[in-house]
């Protein structure tokens, strides 16, 4: 009974699992991709703990919090990412394509690290020490301080991290450590998935903080994401936007932070440096004012954010017409253009309708509603919105205009920023006057349109 459980058939292109062997795998639909796995020997042992010591009950009010201790990266912005710093013991995905800047970011982050006393590892399989030190050399890092192993092997790994006892640990990538417990090609699910639980088991059992790099496939996944995400303490991604000298890290998934956080940075001859204020970055606020273009503040994690939004509405010569979001939620735009021909006597039934978030990050809030449909009021009658003004909410079926959460920290980083004028959901308006701003609290739709101009 036991021997039947020691074979396995995977998918060494998307990771499924079988029982049997399949000529063409049933997920991805590649032909001659399932190999056979035979599991590790010590699989058995690994359901004991982390430690491998014996179970024990605590109760809750004893069990030791000394160890949610952290470590700054020197960086603010990757700081503010991982949730205040690195905790100890904690084990970190950051994802991201060819290219993002993955491996610039994690060596800045060791060197300052290392500059603070922090013993540091960089582990690399896929650059040579030699581009490395180059690239530290051209980033004018110092290079005293920083271990580097060229290796792949993840017991090999492991056992210089028992001797060299680092306190933070960069894996780059992860696609190209394997693991001796896995019979299965190096690069396939299987092996990723052995390697990044065995150095998981490592961080927690040393009190060591691991970052691993796992590139992003076409389709904008991380390589094997079921099979990662729940093995790690938190999975961050480093994407580039339209303008391709920004970069975002996003936390999409931080069991010691807030999720969805954002940083920004922007990639320079010298690296990557923090953007102090981004809410600049995604104001495209140059030349001639045109009309369809309306400004938000979003929620980003635990900070508000400027955003464009731009609309363009123009008359279909098909009886078809198009309606599409970038940066936005398509079917919540159609929900806007239904509740402004029913409740705004504004039809666009015979004409495009085009929405889009400058700067190519994603707006998941409904706080934008506003702005998305004052812009694209804006275009319908071809008349500009002031550039100093400000529009949040959200807005219901009814056409009343909802409160969003922080209404007054989303209004001082307007008043920051030098807008003269918001548009916002009455239950929102502030107790207290905020400095420089005029504040227009709405409670409809109706209402909304006629302060417009
Ligand atoms: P890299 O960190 O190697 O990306 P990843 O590890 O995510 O694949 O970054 C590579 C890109 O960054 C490359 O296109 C060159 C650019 N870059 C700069 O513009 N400035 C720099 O100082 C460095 C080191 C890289
Ligand atoms: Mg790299």
């Amino acid at each position: 009974m036991a021997k039947k459980q020691e074979i396995a058939f995977v998918c060494t292109d998307c990771g499924a699992d079988y029982t049997r062997w399949l000529g063409q795998c049933s997920v991805c639909k590649e032909w001659n991709t399932v190999k056979e796995v035979r599991l590790g020997r010590n699989r058995g042992g690994r359901t004991v703990g982390y430690s491998g010591k014996r179970s024990t009950v605590q109760l809750l009010s004893e069990v030791d919090r000394s160890q949610a201790e952290r470590l700054s990266t020197g960086i603010t912005e990757f700081d503010r990412v991982l949730g205040q710093g690195i905790v100890c013991g904690s084990m970190v995905l950051i994802g991201g394509a060819p290219g993002a800047g993955k491996s610039t970011l994690l060596l800045q982050a060791l060197a300052k690290s290392a500059a603070g006393g922090i013993p540091v590892l960089y582990v690399s399989g896929e650059e040579s020490p030699q581009q490395i030190a180059e690239r530290a050399d051209r980033l004018e890092l110092p290079a005293d301080n920083i271990k580097m192993l060229a290796e792949t092997s993840v017991e090999e790994i492991c056992k210089v991290m028992d001797q060299e006892k680092p306190q933070v640990v960069v894996i780059d990538s992860i696609q190209v450590v394997h693991s001796r417990a896995s019979e299965s090609a190096p690069g396939s699910i299987s092996q990723v998935r052995e390697s990044a639980a065995t150095l998981t088991r490592y961080a927690k059992e040393t009190n060591t903080s691991i970052f691993m790099v796992g590139h992003v496939t076409k389709d904008q996944s991380l390589a094997g994401p079921m099979t990662l995400s729940h093995i790690v303490d938190a999975q961050v991604v480093l994407s580039s936007t339209d303008d391709a000298r920004y970069r975002i890290l996003r936390a999409d998934k931080n069991r010691f932070g807030s999720v969805g956080e954002l940083g920004f940075f922007a990639m320079t001859d010298r690296g990557l440096k923090e953007v102090k204020n981004p809410s600049a970055m995604f104001l495209s606020r140059s030349g001639t004012p045109a009309s369809g273009s309306a400004v938000t503040v979003v929620w980003e994690g635990t900070r508000p954010l400027l955003v464009e939004i731009q609309a363009l509405v123009t008359e279909s010569q098909s009886g078809n017409p198009r309606r599409l979001a970038v940066g936005m939620d398509q079917n919540r735009i159609a929900m806007l253009l239904a509740v402004l021909a029913k409740h705004g006597g504004l039809a666009t039934a015979s004409d495009e309708v085009y929405v889009n978030v400058v700067g190519g990050i994603r707006v998941y809030e409904t706080s934008s509603d506003l702005a998305a449909m004052v812009g694209i009021v804006s275009s319908l009658q071809d008349r500009v919105i002031p550039h100093d003004s400000l529009f949040f909410g959200e807005i219901g079926l009814s056409g009343e205009i909802r409160p969003v959460a922080n209404g007054e920290a989303r209004l001082k980083e307007a008043a920051k920023h030098g807008f003269r004028r918001a548009v916002i959901p009455r239950a929102n308006a502030p107790q207290r006057p905020v400095k420089g701003l005029e504040i227009v609290a709405v409670a409809s739709l109706v209402e909304a349109l006629e302060v417009l101009y």
